[in-house]
């Protein structure tokens, strides 16, 4: 459908708190037209108000073969069928954050893109974040030493969402921070969550272990905190980096550290300790809006028949972890993530095995939301 010289057709299906931001920059990338589509009326409108716009429709079937590509900013659980309806249609998909709520059909998304060679992203935003950049560039110098724990907070009096909990709504961010700075992914998952003020949890905590890098992370996301923190702090052998999102300096490395006299291995409790206290150094972040970052490389991806750093793969690696987790709340153990490669399990079929197998058999894949998925 698209010329060379044609602008590409983007239609964004979600236009509420997060699709609105979307339009705004999409219609500030030069090749790029919008389209709207929402059920809802007004915030189309909203939209329409302020940005120029090619067509404006309250479903994705009334414009879906003038589009070229869409980006889904509804919530989580309609982002399968909404994706799957667009690449079965040939148009290529920005699927928000989490890609769906269930491993299956996040394969099912992958395995549908390939095959029509088509580009599926997840929009992992704090991958495009330069000063997550910066975080990386800094525990990856080799005067950081081995990263010995990560911990990770996102808390807020957040607006509670109606189809997922808060381990949904918000950890996908520090999961994807996490597997992007450590160039790896968990292999198990403990969680547990408190349903304080909902019938769903509204504060979680995860601890995550990175087998190959014999790592620990531990993640607290909450939608009932008075203070906003977006907070991440890794701890080196040497040094030692905080990354807050809320501060001016939003990357400080320490050069602080602890250790047994005369040893450099594990702290033995009878062994002095000895305390290094060095400069505070907050290199400089040259910061660009993390979203335009993002819509400019789904846009190359496409242009270019490339994979976009957060393709499908990488939204699939979120969503399993937060399958293990739910697993992990609810019996209470640790889950071993099951990434979907696992030859020994038909992922097309899901129902062939029910989410208790999976436990008893260590593999966790199923979300609770994944029930209701299908629904757009
Ligand atoms: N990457 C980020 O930093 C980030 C930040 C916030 C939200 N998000 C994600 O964005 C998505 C949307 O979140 P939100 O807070 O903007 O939600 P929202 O409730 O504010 O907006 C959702 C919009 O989708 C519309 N909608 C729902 N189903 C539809 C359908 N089938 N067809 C057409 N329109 C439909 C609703 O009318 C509404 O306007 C979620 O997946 C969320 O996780 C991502």
């Amino acid at each position: 459908m698209n010329g060379a010289t044609q602008p590409l057709q983007i239609g964004v299906v979600g236009c509420g708190y997060w699709g609105s931001k979307h339009v705004r920059v999409l219609a500030s990338i030069p090749g790029i037209e919008v389209s709207l589509i929402d059920r809802d009326e007004t915030q189309r409108n909203a939209m329409a108000n302020s940005y120029p716009v090619k067509y404006s429709a309250a479903s994705l079937e009334e414009v879906l073969d003038k589009l070229d590509a869409i980006v889904i900013a509804t919530p989580p659980t309609s982002h399968y069928a909404l994706a799957k309806q667009a690449l079965q249609a040939g148009v290529h998909a920005l699927v928000e954050k989490p890609l769906t709520t269930n491993v299956e059909r996040a394969v099912e998304l992958l395995e549908l893109a390939d095959r029509r060679g088509l580009c599926l992203m997840v929009g992992h935003t704090f991958e495009f974040n330069p000063a997550v950049w910066s975080l990386a560039d800094a525990i990856n110098e080799p005067e950081f030493g081995k990263v010995r724990y990560i911990n990770s907070a996102r808390l807020n009096l957040g607006l509670y969402q109606q189809d997922v909990d808060v381990l949904w709504d918000l950890a996908p961010h520090d999961i994807s921070i996490l597997n992007y700075i450590l160039g790896s992914r968990p292999s198990s998952v403990s969680s547990w969550g408190l349903k304080l003020m909902a019938d769903r949890s509204d504060v979680a905590y995860l601890s995550l272990r990175y087998d190959e890098l014999d790592v620990s992370a531990n993640i607290h996301v909450s939608w009932l905190d008075p203070m906003k923190v977006r907070r991440t702090t890794v701890v080196g052998e040497n040094r030692m980096a905080v990354y807050d999102d809320m501060a001016e300096e939003r990357i400080r490395i320490y050069e602080k550290g602890v250790k047994a006299e005369g040893q450099s291995g594990t702290v033995q409790a009878e062994v002095p300790m000895s305390y290094r206290h060095g400069p505070i150094v907050s290199p400089f972040v040259d910061f660009k809006e993390p979203l335009r970052l993002e819509l400019e490389a789904f846009k190359t991806a496409i242009e270019t028949n490339s994979r976009p750093a957060t393709d499908g793969r990488s939204g699939l690696d979120v969503v399993a972890v937060l399958c293990a987790a739910e697993v992990s709340d609810r019996t209470g153990q640790w889950v071993p993530v099951s990434y979907g490669d696992e030859p020994s399990i038909d992922l097309r079929e899901p129902d062939a095995c029910s989410v208790d197998d999976r436990v008893l058999s260590g593999v966790a894949q199923t979300s609770a939301f994944g029930v209701n998925e299908g629904a757009i």
